[in-house]
Formats: C-alpha cells, sequence, structure tokens
C-alpha cells in the first residue's frame, strides 16, 4: 500500500513559484482543484451563515405567539431565502467544494479533467448569491413564494421573484458544469490500476450525485422559466384562466426537487462511509453493495415525487404508487445503515471528532429517515401536509445529514487541507453542543406538527407556546455553538500539530490507495492531460 505524498495548502502554495498571478488575481484565475475547492468551503460557509441569520431571525419571532419582531410578509420572505441560501447556497456549493478537494486525490489525478471550467463553475457563484441575496433591497423584497417557488403564487410576486429565478438559472449552470467535471474527471482521469470498483466511495456517491444534478438541474431550469414567461410574456403554463394548471408546476417542480434531496444526503453517505472504517480499523463492510445500493437510490429517487402532492387531489391509484415507491426508498438506505454498523461491528473503535460526527449523523440521520417513511403514508401526510412534523423531519435529514456529515468530513480532512491537527477539544465541543442543541431546536417540532401548527406562519396559537419558545432556544445554541467550528478552522489554518502522511491512526492501508500528483495552479500552468 502506498502513502500519500501530495501536499497541504500550506506546503504547495503557489506564491513559492516566482510566476503567475498572486494575490487577489491568483484566486481569479486559479485552475488548482484545491483552490477552488477552498474557494467552495468558504463560499457555502459564508452562506451558512447568512441562510443561519435568518433561520435566527425566524425563530426570534417564533419565541412567543404575538411577537411582531418582524413584518409577517417580511417573515415569509426570510423563509423562502432561508430555504433557497441553505440548499443552493450552502450544501451543494460545500458538497461541490469536498469533491474538488477530494476527488482528484483519491483517484490518483492531477487535477479536475476541465480545470478552467472548474474555474468558472466556482466564480459563476458569488454574482449569484448576490441577485439572490440583493433581492431584499429591491420594491417589495425578496419572493415570499417559499423555497418551492409554487405558482401561482411565485407568478404573482415582486421583482424579487425575477432576481430569484436568474440567480437559480445561475447556480444551475455552476451545478451542471461542476457535475460534468466530476463525471469526466472520474470517469477517465483515475490513476493505472484505479477500476471503478476500486475508487474510495466518496467518488461512487460523488459520480452517481453527479448524474442526478445533470438530469435534474434543466427540470427545475424549465420550471422557473416557465413561471418568468408566465409572469412577463403572456404564457399561461400555470394559469388555469388560460388553460394552464397550476398543480403542473408542483409535477415539475418535485420532479426536480426529490432527487434534490439525494443530491443532498448521497456525497453525505460517501463521507460517512470514508470514515467509519478509518475509527473502525476495519474495511467498510458490503463495499459493492454500498454502490448499488447508492444507485438504487438513485434510480428510485426518479419516482417518488408526488409524495409532496398527496393532498392536491390525485387518484387513490397515484397516491398508492407514490407511496410504496418511497417506501421502497428505505430499503437501500437501509443496506447503508446496515453496511456502517457492521463495519463498526468489532471493529477497533475510536471517537476522535470526525467518528463522532460520522456516529452522531447515523444516528440522527436515521431519525429523519424515520419521519420520513411516515410522512410517506399518504393517510398521515394528508394529516400531517403543511405542518411543523414536516419541517421537523427534513431538518433531521439537512441539517443531522447532510451537514453533520459535511462536518464530519471537513474534520477528518483538515489535516490534508491545512497540514494542522484541528483541536480534538473544540472538535468535541462543537459536536456535542451541535448535537444536544440540534434535538432542542428540531424535536419538539414532530410534537407542535402532530398537535397541527401550520408553517410558514409568524404567529400561533397559544397551546404552541411552550415548544416553540424551546425551539427557539436551542436555535440560538446551535447557532453559537457554529462558532466554534469557525474558531478550529482558523486555529488549523494559522498552525498546530503537524499532520502526518497518515493523518488519522486508523487510516493506514484503508484510506488512500494511490499518490497524488503536486497540482497546477494558474492558466499559464493549467494542466494539459497526456493520456
Ligand atoms: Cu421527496
Amino acid at each position: 500500500m502506498t502513502t500519500l505524498t501530495h501536499d497541504p495548502i500550506g506546503a504547495h502554495a503557489p506564491h513559492g513559484h516566482g510566476h503567475g498571478p498572486t494575490g487577489l488575481m491568483r484566486w481569479v484565475t486559479t485552475t488548482n482543484h484545491k483552490d477552488i475547492g477552498t474557494m467552495y468551503l468558504i463560499f457555502s460557509f459564508i452562506m451558512f451563515l447568512s441562510g443561519g441569520v435568518m433561520a435566527l431571525t425566524i425563530r426570534t419571532e417564533l419565541f412567543q405567539p404575538g411577537l411582531q419582531v418582524v413584518e409577517p410578509e417580511f417573515f415569509n420572505q426570510l423563509t423562502t431565502m432561508h430555504g433557497l441560501v441553505m440548499v443552493f447556497g450552502a450544501i451543494m456549493p460545500a458538497f461541490v467544494g469536498f469533491a474538488n478537494w477530494m476527488i482528484p486525490l483519491m483517484i490518483g489525478a492531477s487535477d479536475m479533467a476541465f480545470a478552467r471550467m472548474n474555474n468558472w463553475s466556482f466564480w459563476l457563484l458569488p454574482p449569484a448569491a448576490i441577485l439572490l441575496l440583493g433581492s431584499f433591497f429591491v420594491p417589495g423584497g425578496a419572493t415570499a413564494a417559499g423555497w418551492t417557488l409554487y405558482a401561482p403564487l411565485s407568478v404573482q410576486m415582486g421583482m424579487g421573484m425575477d432576481l430569484a429565478i436568474f440567480a437559480i438559472h445561475i447556480m444551475g449552470i455552476s451545478s451542471i458544469m461542476g457535475a460534468i467535471n466530476i463525471v469526466v474527471t472520474v470517469l477517465n482521469m483515475r490513476a493505472p490500476g484505479m477500476t471503478m470498483m476500486k475508487m474510495p466511495l466518496f467518488c461512487w456517491t460523488w459520480l452517481i450525485t453527479a448524474y442526478l444534478l445533470i438530469a435534474v438541474m434543466p427540470v427545475l431550469a424549465g420550471a422557473v422559466t416557465m413561471i418568468l414567461t408566465d409572469r412577463h410574456f403572456g404564457t399561461s403554463f400555470f394559469n388555469a384562466a388560460g388553460g394552464g394548471d397550476p398543480v403542473m408546476f408542483q409535477h415539475i417542480f418535485w420532479f426536480f426537487g426529490h432527487p434534490e434531496v439525494y443530491i443532498m444526503i448521497l456525497p453525505a453517505f460517501g463521507i460517512v462511509s470514508q470514515i467509519i472504517p478509518t475509527f473502525s480499523r476495519k474495511p467498510l463492510f458490503g463495499y459493492a453493495s454500498m454502490v448499488y445500493a447508492t444507485s438504487s437510490i438513485a434510480i428510485l429517487s426518479f419516482t417518488v415525487w408526488a409524495h409532496h402532492m398527496f393532498t392536491t387531489g390525485m387518484p387513490a391509484v397515484a397516491q398508492l404508487f407514490f407511496m410504496y415507491a418511497t417506501m421502497l426508498i428505505a430499503v437501500p438506505t437501509g443496506v447503508k445503515v446496515f453496511n456502517w454498523v457492521a463495519t463498526m461491528w468489532r471493529g477497533s473503535l475510536s471517537f476522535e471528532s470526525p467518528m463522532l460526527w460520522a456516529t452522531g449523523f447515523i444516528f440522527v440521520f436515521t431519525m429523519g429517515g424515520f419521519t420520513g417513511l411516515i410522512c410517506a403514508i399518504a393517510p398521515i401526510d394528508i394529516q400531517l401536509q403543511d405542518t411543523y412534523y414536516v419541517v421537523a423531519h427534513f431538518h433531521y435529514v439537512l441539517v443531522a445529514g447532510s451537514l453533520f456529515a459535511l462536518f464530519a468530513g471537513a474534520y477528518y480532512w483538515l489535516p490534508k487541507w491545512t497540514g494542522h491537527m484541528p483541536s480534538e477539544f473544540l472538535g468535541k465541543l462543537h459536536f456535542w453542543c451541535s448535537m444536544v442543541f440540534f434535538n432542542i431546536t428540531f424535536f419538539p417540532m414532530h410534537f407542535l406538527g402532530l398537535a397541527g401548527m401550520p408553517r410558514r406562519i409568524p404567529d400561533y396559537a397559544l397551546q404552541f407556546a411552550d415548544f416553540n419558545a424551546l425551539a427557539t432556544i436551542g436555535a440560538f445554541g446551535f447557532g453559537l455553538s457554529q462558532l466554534i467550528f469557525l474558531v478550529v478552522v482558523v486555529k488549523c489554518v494559522r498552525g498546530g500539530e503537524k499532520a502526518a502522511a497518515q493523518s488519522w491512526e486508523g487510516a493506514e492501508g484503508l484510506e488512500w490507495t494511490v499518490p497524488s500528483p503536486a497540482p497546477h495552479h494558474t492558466f499559464e500552468e493549467a494542466p494539459v492531460f497526456k493520456g
């Protein structure tokens, strides 16, 4: 087994080259996958904090019934923008950042296949973010149609909606280019001997995710373009009076939206599948079944979209189809969870911060999976539609799932990225604070939903007061805990214990299969792939 030979950022800084752009221009023109990965991660963390501020404003408004911290109209803008910012600005770019950093290293490629397109993929994002966040400042403010942008409301909203549509188009183009890059890199740039079924599972999950992105981002682009033409060019796609159908928007949106859920969770599965074997000191249990389970989830994800639409008046037979199809996805997902547990079974376990986050992920994400199963049951979903139960469910999937896995991966790979070990004490503190406050925030929402509290409202009946106060306290605790992560990263970049070539003791022979050559940095030095 070969050992790692790549250089972390500090050891191979492009400043040392003596030529090529420096300062800001270095970052603007870079084609180095590590630089671009770093920029994706910084961008997504900034968006995570912006979306987090919106979430805390929402929770402040909901602290007590009758409070009027923000106007109801602005409250709706906040819930909409919180969703859009977290999905498109925080979680998706964060996973692309991980892909940029890790996939070339894992498969032994010198860089991503299309290094310049990689630069463009990233640099589309800041203008899109400015458009999206800037919409708060246009007449009428940001769109308040919900992150799902349902027609007919989204057709009637003010110009904030146009900015959101444009931003979604740009972010979609960025995602599609990133996905194409990942597919081509994985298929064409593997080092000799790195066969598909030897690839680290993170590469597999991202390859499958990339196909999902290429399949569904154009569907979203189509949906928002139809809204745009309904708004400005006299079409009636979603206007019943003109022969259209508002429910059709929901069909198109969720044909994108459900696979999108897996776009945000499959790379998380990949990260966790890298970490669990390292800290169990055993190879991953059931590697091939993991690959097939991931593919099954991806294929099935195209057949379940109308489980978001059980209350739109579809025939019972359609409800049954979408109910059973949704429940079927629990089978490959269960395979993955059982494989992680089987990997740990009789392993020589240790719980450094990456492993804490990964095992924490398995526990809380599985709870989100189970409530998803409950929501999938049509007669129950009709009761739970548009209640806080659904809000609780998808935050268990996206926060305890995607976000916790991102933190697990960040703690695991910070030694590779910075050359220094992250603080174990702060990592553990970050984990336990996040875990406790996350559950204080979102667990009560199950009860609120079961009791009938609707989502997307700034005020509520008195009987919901206690759980809402609790959720708000939890949310502020969770938000503040994330500053610990900022401290960890800054400390890690600036110094600390030097990371060994094999950063984590358990990783010997498990984590890396091929060494990665030194990176190229700028346009002048753009790598030419020589077969
Ligand atoms: Cu769904």
